[in-house]
């Protein structure tokens, strides 16, 4: 058997069939890389007092799952539970994790333990760093979408040629909508305009999609997110041929500058559109503007920080809704076809078999076309200012029900129930998550930061009694993913991180940025200026690419 570096399952479950299926139909390997995980501060990873207690472990490790228990919602999506922030921000940051972090969730073989032990004991940050590698290049390089690139000299392939287009390499695949079911009969519901433009799924081979990394065909939102980015790249190919052919004297310099310039207007919208809604009004700037005060490479190399990995990007997991307006066809509008759940969110990947298992409808090769993703629904700042279903769920310790059944987790055969509902349970994950890899307490790297910490009252803000009776072993040292969800909630409505994890999330973005040489910031033009979307590609009507929204634009999966 051999290992497929792309083709991840969350929690280092890989189903043997999906691993043996895969490596027949494609046989290769897209990227092949081991980077350095490391803690930001590893003199707190290697302080007792920085660190939950490692005496009892069994009796921790009860007590975050009963604390992951609790933080998850009775109720569906609440009125209460939306924020300012559109939900397309969700997704592009579950996106933006797949290309630069992996790996953290499967360390069965690595670290011979595991969060399915009831015993577990906290592993030592030196064991840790030498152990977990990222299997992904900490660079917000797209590295998940082009691989190692195409196949320009047939004498030197690369592994990640099956991603190319046979007829034009420089271009990646797209694929190709299903009009009908199995049985030939056509799809029903309304068709997303524009009408007849079908290229709107990732490539797929048996279901499968033919990817940089398969986590993009996690959930559908996200791979419709990812087939965004191969129809941008493609276009962004066609404008460099419209518009510059005097610099691109052959197809290896076509690809690299379309390639460019896909990376840089991405790390562009990541730092001025994704992080500044993220994060507390200014940090940005004031990084850009001051410098970085935490994040700096160890011994010369770029690292991934364990606090970033493990605690504070996980933030994402609480904007989760439990249902969407997704487009016509799947909403709770009167007419629509049925709600766009999680469950069916899910179903209709490759995973899920396109809908093939409970509860989807399936079996389809390709995504349906009543499918599509009408982007307009996720990416508007007004409507999402509404605090309605086009918002995603606000940043807090509140989670949408959904997360303690997904449904493409802990699938494998042989596992006992209660290992496989643990798997099921993203909040229980996550504290274990932090435990067993020794990731500081909020309120130590609040202190390292000289941020205000969060008090007792404020830990315990807005929550049921069942959050307070398990919160109460922790109210001194807190997890670091709760204590970040809390302090968005109580410091910033659950509208963007608080302090504490803005700066962790700031510097580690603009951090990995700012020392790589090859990223936008460090670009200049031969006159000198800094690159930004001024010198990148232009819509149709001359605008340039400075929301996310004018990117979907650009790749025509928005009108
Ligand atoms: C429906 C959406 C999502 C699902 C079902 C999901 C599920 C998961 C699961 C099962 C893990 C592994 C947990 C473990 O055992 O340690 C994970 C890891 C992770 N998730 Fe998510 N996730 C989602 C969205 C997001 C979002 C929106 C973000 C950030 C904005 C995010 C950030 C991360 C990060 C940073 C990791 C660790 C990656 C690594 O191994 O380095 N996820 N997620």
């Amino acid at each position: 058997m051999r290992t497929i570096r792309f083709q991840f399952s969350h929690g280092g479950y890989i189903r043997q069939e999906t691993v043996e299926r895969t490596v027949s139909i494609i046989g290769l390997e897209a990227i092949n890389v081991e980077t350095d995980f490391n803690y930001l501060f590893p003199e707190l990873a290697k302080d007792p007092n920085s660190l939950l207690p490692a005496d009892n472990t069994a009796d921790v490790i009860d007590k975050l799952k009963k604390l992951g228990e609790a933080m998850i919602e009775v109720q569906s999506d609440p009125e209460e539970a939306n924020s300012t922030i559109p939900p397309v921000y969700t997704y592009w940051g579950q996106f933006i994790d797949h290309d630069i972090t992996a790996n953290t969730d499967r360390t069965a073989q690595d670290l011979q333990t595991d969060i399915t032990k009831d015993d577990f004991t906290p592993l030592s940050p030196d064991f840790v760093t030498d152990k977990l590698k990222n299997l992904r290049r900490p660079t917000f390089d797209l590295d998940s979408v082009y691989g190692d690139g195409p196949t320009l000299e047939p004498e030197a392939p690369t592994q990640a040629k099956d991603f190319y287009q046979e007829d034009d390499p420089v271009k990646l695949k797209v694929g190709q909508n299903a009009k009908h079911d199995a049985s030939g009969k056509p799809i029903p519901g309304a068709k997303i305009p524009p009408e007849g433009d079908l290229k709107r799924d990732l490539p797929r081979n048996n279901r499968i999609a033919v990817i940089g990394d398969s986590r993009d065909d996690e959930n559908l939102i996200v791979a419709q997110f990812h087939t965004a980015f191969l129809r941008f790249h493609n276009a962004v190919v066609d404008w460099v041929r419209a518009n510059e052919p005097e610099k691109v004297k052959n197809e290896r310099d076509l690809f690299v500058r379309a390639q460019n310039l896909v990376r840089w207007h991405y790390q562009w919208l990541v730092v001025n559109d994704f992080l500044k809604t993220l994060t507390v009004s200014g940090i940005v700037d004031s990084i850009l503007k001051d410098g970085l005060k935490f994040y700096e490479p160890r011994n010369g190399e770029l690292f991934m920080p364990l606090e970033f990995s493990v605690a504070s990007y996980r933030f994402g997991h609480s904007m989760v809704r439990a249902a969407y307006d997704y487009n016509r066809n799947f909403t709770d509008e009167p007419g629509a076809l049925a709600d766009a759940t999680f469950k069916l969110l899910f179903s209709f990947t490759g995973r899920g078999d396109i809908g093939g298992r409970p509860p989807g409808p399936g079996p389809f090769d390709t995504l349906p076309c009543n499918w599509i993703i009408e982007w307009d629904r996720f990416v508007n700042k007004h409507r999402a200012a509404e605090r309605k279903r086009n918002s995603a769920r606000k940043i807090d310790t509140h989670l949408a029900p959904p997360l303690t059944t997904m449904i493409n987790e802990g699938e494998e055969e042989g596992l006992s129930v209660s290992i496989k509902e643990l798997l099921k349970h993203l909040a229980k994950r996550n504290l274990l998550r932090g435990y067993l890899l020794s990731i500081p307490t909020g309120q130590s790297l609040a202190k390292r930061l000289g941020i205000p910490e969060l008090i007792a009252d404020e830990l315990k803000q807005g929550n049921s009694d069942a959050i307070n009776q398990a919160l109460e072993p922790f109210l001194k040292k807190t997890p670091a993913w709760y204590y970040i969800l809390k302090e968005s909630e109580v410091r910033a409505n659950g509208d963007s991180l608080g302090e504490v994890g803005s700066r962790i999330v700031a510097e580690t973005f603009i951090g990995l940025m700012i020392n790589d040489p090859f990223s936008y910031l460090n670009r200049r033009e031969s006159d000198d200026s800094p690159w930004d979307p001024s010198k990148g590609v232009k819509l149709p009507d001359g605008g340039e690419i400075r929301v996310i929204g004018d990117f979907l634009k650009f790749a025509k999966v928005l009108l």
